[in-house]
């Protein structure tokens, strides 16, 4: 990506939240908060969002646009040391960990795109697509080949840079994702039944909401928004000298959160309607979404259209997953004796995508594994050390007149903002951590 990819500031809105929503909006959301209690999980999700979500993101943005930088050399330039350059890896190693297993998911979605293109779901009731997602899931060397294709497309995208196609691309796709998804909802909300999913997602049932649950939305609230891993500070460094981060932050969260709420509107009413279970897991969205696709008119353009636009969902998010990688070796080798140059650079991360994509295709416990320690770890730990960084280490004033000159930002905000960042962010982070050591 050169720093004139992004020709404005509309294209970079749309590419960033290109990054955010994807499978973490479509797949993960709903199966976690059917997991998880439904409505409970939809609160404290929101409430994640507006806590942490919101000033992480302002705050990756801000180290990007203030830097030039994507990690490895963001954090060097802002601090004037290398103390804090480790951050860098936690990045790098948080990005390549969900490569492995969102590269398995977004090889099921174009195995699904092939099949809607076949027709194979026709006729098929809810515990029929059980049985056949079971069967293709077992298929192993059918599932790394479906693996082995977006590793592939992603990484065309970054060898030939065509990063302006993928700008554009976004602008028109993402509002079509969200208009194929309203049809769908319709269709979901006229079917018997749909009111009781409606209320499992809506209704907030406080006694629902425990650790565990807080802990989940959590993790959902970081993969969701692609926070803690460096993946907008990467953007930021794009971001055209005018935008405004506040404003940025708002619309990619707008998005993203109007995207999941989506999933859940269309998933739970029609679980409810076929009689399946909400806890059934990674699965969930693929034994109830080509149902409710076979209910509408149209069904099989429906199919298509759906998960063509869900598979590019995926890839825009492996894009940026992929960046953060490619552009982490390319800086951090540069000055070295032997530096890799871009497209270098994007065979060694491809490739390695592809080892940990087939590691968690073979063992599932490495797929599940891989989730948690991201989500659940890595991502806030990372996270806590950016809050702690920024709000702290910086000097004293830093965070915020580093927020007002980068981004003209009313003085007001920007105290509400650093006080988020200074207190609120670290303290539920470790807060979360220490009540998962047990303590
Ligand atoms: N946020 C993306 C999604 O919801 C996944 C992602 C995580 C992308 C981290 C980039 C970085 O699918």
């Amino acid at each position: 990506m050169k720093k004139s990819s992004f020709s404005s500031k509309v294209g970079l809105i749309m590419a960033a939240a290109g990054g955010a929503v994807g499978l973490g909006n479509i797949w993960k959301f709903p199966y976690i908060a059917g997991e998880n209690g439904g409505g409970a999980f939809l609160l404290v999700y929101l409430l994640c969002v507006l806590l942490f979500g919101m000033p992480l993101l302002i705050t990756e943005f801000m180290i990007g646009k203030r830097s030039g930088k994507s990690t490895y050399g963001a954090f060097r330039a802002l601090s004037g040391t290398t103390h804090w350059q480790w951050m860098s890896w936690l990045c790098v190693f948080t990005a390549m960990v969900i490569m492995g297993f969102y590269f398995v998911v977004t090889g099921w979605c174009f195995n699904y795109l092939i099949e809607a293109l076949t027709n194979v779901f026709h006729g098929m009731d809810a515990s029929a697509l059980a049985e056949h997602f079971r069967v293709v899931n077992g298929n192993l060397p059918r599932m790394i080949g479906f693996g082995v294709l977006p590793v592939l497309l992603t990484a065309a995208v970054l060898w030939f840079d065509v990063n302006k196609g993928i700008e554009r691309l976004s602008k028109i796709l993402m509002p079509l994702l969200l208009l194929m998804m309203i049809l769908m909802a319709g269709r979901v909300l006229m079917l018997d039944g749909s009111n009781i999913g409606m209320q499992f997602f809506f209704q907030f049932d406080y006694t629902k909401i425990t650790p565990h649950v807080v802990m989940e939305a959590m993790g959902q609230c970081f993969f969701s928004l692609s926070i803690g891993l460096g993946a907008l500070i990467t953007y930021g460094a794009y971001m055209p000298k005018g935008q405004n981060v506040l404003a940025a932050s708002v619309q990619v969260i707008v998005l993203d959160t109007l995207v999941a709420i989506m999933a859940g509107v269309i998933i739970f009413p029609a679980v409810f309607a076929f009689g399946v279970s909400p806890e059934q897991g990674p699965q969930l969205v693929f034994v109830v979404l080509p149902a409710v696709l076979e209910q509408m008119s149209f069904a099989w353009l429906s199919s298509v259209l759906f998960f063509g636009l869900l598979c590019i969902a995926a890839l825009t998010s492996t894009i940026s997953l992929m960046e953060v990688a490619v552009a982490f070796v390319c800086e951090a080798t540069a000055a070295s004796r032997h530096p890799l140059n871009r497209r270098k650079s994007v065979c060694l991360v491809a490739a390695l995508a592809v080892v940990l994509m087939i590691l968690c295709i073979v063992f599932p416990a490495i797929f599940d594994l891989s989730d948690q320690l991201t989500a659940g770890f890595t991502m806030p730990l990372t996270a806590l050390c950016i809050s702690i960084f920024v709000g702290w280490v910086l000097p004293k004033s830093g965070a915020g007149s580093v927020l007002r000159n980068t981004t003209g930002l009313k003085r007001r905000v920007g105290q509400v903002y650093l006080f988020f960042l200074r207190w609120i962010v670290p303290l539920i982070i470790l807060m979360v951590f220490l009540n998962g050591l047990g303590l």
